[in-house]
């Protein structure tokens, strides 16, 4: 099983909405059996929660399915557990390290990307943070673009 982890600070706008489509389009890709998805925060402040009210309704808008989705911390047996940790900003990509268990040798470590090194085409590898900006539908096409192609990427990579 190839897991994949996405990861932002609150678990509640970017992270969530990103786990939610990229399931979507797993689904789609018929690859449900192979391919486990999850989100965290590095932030505990909404730990239970149920994604922004942002979030749900432009996954409603596409007729994204977002039930059941929970806040949750990232935990240090996520770097193990997880084939690849996707980021939504490098602050996370920061704040990730602070998580990180020992290293024990030989044991394999989740490989930890931006989601936005998925798309070529941007200069600006952050997604902006629409907790702040308001802007979920922006965030939503930067999303559904990059994991679009981080589908593609990990299809070839795991040879799926
Ligand atoms: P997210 O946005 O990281 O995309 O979930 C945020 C949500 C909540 C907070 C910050 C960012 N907060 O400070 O509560």
């Amino acid at each position: 099983m190839i897991q994949v982890l996405f990861v932002c600070l609150g678990n509640i706008c970017r992270s969530p909405m990103a786990e939610a489509v990229f399931r979507h389009q797993v689904n789609k890709a018929g690859l449900d059996a192979v391919i486990a998805i999850d989100s965290a925060g590095t932030g505990d402040w909404h730990i239970g929660h149920p994604p922004h009210q942002g979030t749900r309704d432009i996954l409603d808008q596409y007729q994204i399915n977002h039930k059941g989705l929970i806040a949750r911390e990232v935990k240090s047996d996520d770097f193990v557990q997880y084939t690849y940790i996707i980021a939504m900003d490098q602050s996370n990509v920061t704040n990730l390290a602070s998580f990180a268990p020992a290293l024990v040798e030989g044991e394999k470590r989740a490989a930890i990307h931006k989601l936005l090194d998925f798309a070529p085409d941007r200069t600006d590898k952050n997604v902006p943070d629409p907790y702040y900006t308001g802007n979920f539908q922006k965030v939503y096409e930067m999303v559904e673009e990059s994991c679009e192609r981080l589908l593609a990427f990990i299809v070839e990579k795991e040879n799926l």
